[in-house]
């Protein structure tokens, strides 16, 4: 089969690589319809994640057709149409049984390496590095699915069926912007600002929108994204490379009072070109330091008293100078992590399939798979008004 292996910095190819086999009774083999380029895909073109090897498949937004499934599996059958969560749980765990499958104890069959550097483990995820499990990613014809009882969500087939388009975030970026409004507590009345208009941050402010937030401030520098969260969520928008003193203008936006909540939805490779944005990305250049966390401080700073601070936005290091004493002296709220994407599921499919929102709004580029170097250095680069692409493998045969 063909997939988008992974070969060193800025180095992604697509290979003809074997198939993938039933490694356990509880495994299935999708036949992949359609996948996509996930912003944390970008911290692994850019190096910045270790634990990569040479070879690895990439992708962890993906759906298909089950092909075939292990004795053990219950709720999935041959020819059901899937979406998988990015992450791999076991169901069984206590933190499964907790919905917090991002911290599964059985899926990742490398946790020690992460204990080894952050003194705890937490799930396998796809196409996403050994710290993660080396599990192969999605951005393939064909993907084993572990624990395929637990974390695959059907979706109906045929003339009622949603096109792959709409349904193929829930495997991530729309259940993580949910969640990063979620955990803002959202009031009636209240202001939510996010930081990163890219397809996160649009899902982020669109379901602030849903939970009811009144007033929504996106922030980035890139025209198309500002003019799609205007469009389809409404946001009154900032440019902030052009924003003489960013916290003041949204100080100003919100009576001198602050967001009554602020979204990270940007994370470790943040831009930034006052003098600690470029120390940051000197102290990154040398590995002294992984996560330049620009946004975060901003975040912070911006914040109401009293307010929360929601990062979806992936950090993986300690952080250097990020103004924990503002946060404590404003009794602010911090939330974060990766997304326990099973739990919100069925109910975001259920929000789609009754038309309240359409996922498919973010995306702008449509290519085949084996164009996958190309779309990656586009949507790196932010080109042509790139905000998501997806990716076609179709017409794959196995052993091919
Ligand atoms: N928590 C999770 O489970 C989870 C899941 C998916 C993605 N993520 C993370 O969410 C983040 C965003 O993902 P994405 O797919 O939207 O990526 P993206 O690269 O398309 O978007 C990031 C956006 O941030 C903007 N940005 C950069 N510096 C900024 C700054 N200083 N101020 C304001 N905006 C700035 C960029 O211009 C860009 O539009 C990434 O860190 C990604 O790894 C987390
Ligand atoms: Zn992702
Ligand atoms: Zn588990």
């Amino acid at each position: 089969m063909k997939a988008v292996c992974w070969n060193g910095t800025e180095d992604v190819r697509v290979e003809t690589v074997p198939d993938p086999g039933l490694l356990s009774q509880k495994d299935v083999i999708i036949k992949t319809t359609l996948t996509a380029i996930c912003g944390s895909d970008l911290h692994l073109y850019g190096g910045h994640i270790p634990g990569m090897r040479p070879g690895d498949i990439l992708g962890h937004e993906f759906m298909g057709e089950v092909v075939e499934t292990g004795r053990e599996v219950r709720n999935l059958k041959k020819g059901d149409r899937v979406v998988v969560p990015f992450a791999i749980a076991c169901g069984a765990c206590y933190f499964c049984r907790h919905e917090l499958y991002t911290q599964c104890d059985n899926s990742n069959p490398n946790a020690w390496m992460l204990e080894k550097l952050n003194g705890y483990g937490s799930a396998g995820l796809f196409g996403y590095s050994h710290l993660y499990g080396g599990y192969a990613g999605g951005q393939a014809q064909f993907v084993r699915v572990p624990f395929a009882d637990v974390g695959p969500v059907k979706v109906s087939n045929g003339a009622q069926g949603l096109s792959d388009e709409k349904v193929l975030f829930l495997s991530d970026i729309f259940p993580t912007g949910y969640q990063a409004a979620e955990q803002c507590d959202i009031k009636p009345g209240d202001t939510v600002a996010v930081w990163g208009c890219g397809p996160v941050g649009q899902f982020a402010m669109m379901s602030a929108r849903l939970l009811g937030a009144e007033r929504i401030i996106g922030i980035d520098r890139f025209t198309e994204r500002l003019r799609m969260a205007q469009e389809t969520c409404g946001a009154d928008t900032i440019d902030y490379s052009k924003s003489p003193d960013l916290i003041e203008e949204i100080k100003e936006l919100t009576g001198g009072m602050g967001p009554d909540a602020c979204i990270d939805a940007v994370g470790m490779e943040a831009h930034g070109t006052a003098l600690a944005g470029l120390y940051d990305r000197a102290k990154q250049a040398v590995h002294l330091l992984l996560d330049r966390p620009t946004v975060l401080r901003q975040c912070i700073q911006a914040c109401r008293k009293g307010g929360t601070v929601s990062i979806p936005g992936v950090y993986t290091g300690p952080l250097d100078k990020v103004p924990i004493g503002a946060a404590f002296g404003k009794g602010l709220t911090l939330r974060m992590g990766q997304t326990n994407v099973q739990k919100y599921l069925r109910p975001l499919l259920e929000k789609i399939e009754r038309g309240e929102i359409d996922p498919s709004f973010v995306i702008t580029h449509r290519f085949n798979l084996s164009d996958a170097p190309y779309a990656y250095q586009l949507f790196r680069e932010k080109q042509d008004g790139c905000i998501k692409v997806v990716l076609d493998p179709s017409n794959g045969r196995r052993g091919e």
